[in-house]
């Protein structure tokens, strides 16, 4: 999975639309081998970054990438699924998921644990993109609504997309913002 051109540029581009300082906190649910939080890692020196994945294969290729890179000690990493966030504070500034969505049976509920866990004013990303063999730019525009939809439904704000990568199966990433009640 991490060795695909197409996964690198995608993992890279929506680190880069996050817009991270050394003190973000943030959170990746479905880190995957760990390409985004390797990226983080080399951003975020005083902040927190977690990286989240059910598959304990996934964890364990993540650390060895993060342990490689000497970013390990500067990344959480936790086996479970977005249950394990319930009763965590808010307290991250940025929650982001690449190609994960489109494996939750309860969208809704992934998008509100990802809620419930920013602070007011925190970004969430959610990026898709379509396989190779899939039917491409109509598949992503489908899974791009369904997304938009849903954070709409959860109660982000300020909700707009990027085209990351063009093309035939186009990365399209989805910012949403949780309302920040001191802010007019
Ligand atoms: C297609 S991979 C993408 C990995 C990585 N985000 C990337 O783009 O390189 C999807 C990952 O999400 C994880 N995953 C799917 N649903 C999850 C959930 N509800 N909670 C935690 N991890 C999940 C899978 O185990 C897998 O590692």
């Amino acid at each position: 999975m991490a060795a695909r051109k197409s996964n690198r540029l995608r993992n890279e581009k929506t680190v880069a639309l996050m817009d991270l300082q050394p003190d973000s906190r943030v959170l990746e649910i479905g880190c995957g081998p760990g390409l985004a939080l390797s990226r983080c890692a080399s951003v975020v020196t005083s902040g927190r970054v977690v990286g989240l994945d059910h598959s304990g294969v996934m964890i364990r290729q993540a650390s060895s990438r993060l342990q490689s890179q000497g970013v390990v000690n500067r990344v959480e990493l936790i086996k479970g699924g977005i249950d394990a966030l319930a009763g965590w504070p808010q307290s991250f500034d940025r929650v982001f998921s690449l190609n994960v969505i489109q494996f939750q049976s309860d969208k809704l509920g992934f998008f509100r644990a990802a809620f419930d866990v920013l602070i007011p004013g925190g970004l969430c990303l959610t990026t898709y993109q379509p396989r190779l063999n899939a039917d491409g730019s109509e598949a992503a525009r489908r899974m791009i609504t369904t997304i938009e939809e849903a954070l709409h439904a959860v109660g982000f704000e300020n909700i707009s997309k990027t085209e990351i990568i063009g093309g035939a199966t186009p990365a399209i990433c989805v910012v949403g913002q949780k309302n920040d009640p001191h802010r007019s």
